[in-house]
């Protein structure tokens, strides 16, 4: 084994590695700081992004670097680890990404199968969105149940919502947005928006009132998405709590029936983390019942909730699901999406905090060509002869898995699936067709938000009946 990066061989490589994945379920074990264990993991994905760059093969434990292919069993490729999935850290050690069938058992949700999207289909009458159909929203709670309803004229509301940390926002941050939007529209129905912009505060080094100004900024980028005025409310938290009264006894009623153990066993909270954390969950539970916004729905307290949103967010809402009974209300719904990978590989998700792992709402077409080009992980091979002999992979092709959010049509993007797998497609003319599939959206999407008057927010973010008679 003779290749080398930075001055170390494939076999330091494979040591290190090996030494730091002993660490990680050392730390783990010892139930050591949580940023500590972080780092540790954060170092042991670098290295094996690194192994990976070096071999052309995964990290595979008790297995030494060898000039021979090894297979892509899952369950080695992780070296048994668990992915690692909350609202604040996504990791995994498959270039595939999340083992997303592990995490429906470990959560206990249910898939969303061919079953439930024909039935999408048949009670809305609309073709199911890419999404559905692609399975990036994948797991749901319940969703049979809000059908079963709906199909009885029976309504119900969608609920989703976003932490306003930055004005960065990127093309993953779009996607339950995108999909929340196509919701409302097949199904004809009210959206609360909800931008916790205390949470942010909370767990940032933020003022509050940067906070406050990033939701008021962010919430041009969802209305950006086409959203109905006259069918969806937007609020910060830090205006919208303390002006209803109603929204403040719903979290007081889930705060009283929450200990501190309860969300130190779901969100990891230690003795040392501020109280606002300890209660911030009550806030995001809060807008999962009805009768926290009485301008809309009357005052009824019954109506049920289907809250769209990004897998990591469940551990909110198996809190919320938990406490609703408890309280007099329905349980919410619930459909979960992947995540959006970084640039980099599906080992992790987008994050705004890293330039180079994410496409901006605000980037050129430069830059998007730039970025994709450059940064885009690729599952092709070295050489146009080794590619064209063995094809690309797919599976762990970041271009390939960019397309599938985002081209519409079925047939081409299989197509794609099979030159690139067979290696008729180069990764270059794959990148090529993802830069002209992103490029024409983000143009597109500035402009609708250039669209988006101050005006235009303060209708949005101000408590008032809606179209809708409840
Ligand atoms: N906690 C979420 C975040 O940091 C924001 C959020 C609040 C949310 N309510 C929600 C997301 C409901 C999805 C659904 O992004």
């Amino acid at each position: 084994v003779i290749d080398c990066v930075g001055g170390a061989t494939t076999m330091e490589l494979y040591e290190q590695l090996t030494a730091q994945g002993d660490k990680v379920r050392s730390l783990k074990t010892a139930k050591a700081d949580k940023a500590d264990v972080d780092a540790a993991i954060q170092l042991l994905l670098k290295l094996k992004v690194d192994y990976k760059e070096v071999t052309g093969q995964d990290y595979k434990a008790g297995c030494p670097p060898s000039g021979t292919a090894v297979s892509n069993d899952r369950q080695s490729e992780n070296g048994g680890e668990e992915d690692t999935v909350d609202p604040w850290n996504v990791a995994t050690n498959s270039a595939k990404g999340v083992d997303y069938d592990k995490l429906i058992v470990r959560f206990g949700s249910s898939k969303i199968d061919q079953e439930l999207v024909d039935r999408i289909e048949k009670v809305s009458g609309q073709k199911p969105h890419r999404f559905l159909r692609r399975g990036i929203f994948f797991s749901h709670r319940d969703m049979n149940q809000v059908l079963d309803a709906y199909e009885k004229q029976k309504s119900f509301y969608l609920y989703t919502g976003r932490g306003p940390s930055s004005q960065a926002m990127h093309v993953g941050h779009l996607i339950p947005f995108v999909f929340t939007k196509w919701l409302q529209d097949v199904f004809d129905i009210p959206l609360v928006i909800q931008l916790t912009d205390d949470e942010k505060y909370l767990w940032k080094d933020l003022s509050l009132e940067d906070c406050h100004r990033f939701a008021e900024e962010n919430a041009k980028d969802i209305i950006a998405c086409g959203f109905d005025v006259n069918k969806t409310f937007i609020f910060s938290d830090l205006d919208y709590m303390g002006s209803s009264p109603e929204f403040y006894r719903n979290v007081v009623k889930v705060q009283k029936h929450v200990t501190f153990n309860q969300v130190k066993g779901i969100f990891g909270f230690s003795d040392s983390d501020c109280i606002g954390k300890i209660s911030f969950p009550a806030i995001q539970a809060a807008p999962a019942f009805s009768s926290s916004f009485p301008q809309i729905f009357k005052g009824r307290k019954d109506v049920q909730c289907l809250i769209p949103c990004a897998i990591d967010q469940d551990p909110y809402f198996r809190m919320t699901r938990d406490v609703a009974p408890r309280i007099g209300y329905p349980k919410p719904a619930l459909l979960h999406s992947t995540f959006f990978p970084a640039l980099q590989g599906a080992q992790t998700k987008m994050s705004a905090s890293d330039a180079n792992s994410s496409i901006f709402l605000t980037d050129t077409p430069k830059q998007i060509k730039n970025k994709v080009n450059k940064h885009a992980f690729s599952g092709g091979k070295d050489t146009i002869e080794e590619h064209r002999e063995q094809g690309g992979n797919p599976d762990i092709d970041v271009a390939f898995m960019y397309l599938t959010f985002f081209m519409e049509d079925d047939e081409q993007l299989e197509k794609i699936r099979q030159d690139y797998t067979s290696g008729i497609l180069l990764t270059g003319e794959l990148k090529k067709m993802l830069i002209e599939t992103l490029q024409p959206m983000i143009t597109a999407h500035q402009e609708n938000r250039k669209n988006v008057t101050d005006e235009m927010v303060k209708q949005f973010m101000t408590p008032r009946p809606l179209n809708f008679n409840f």
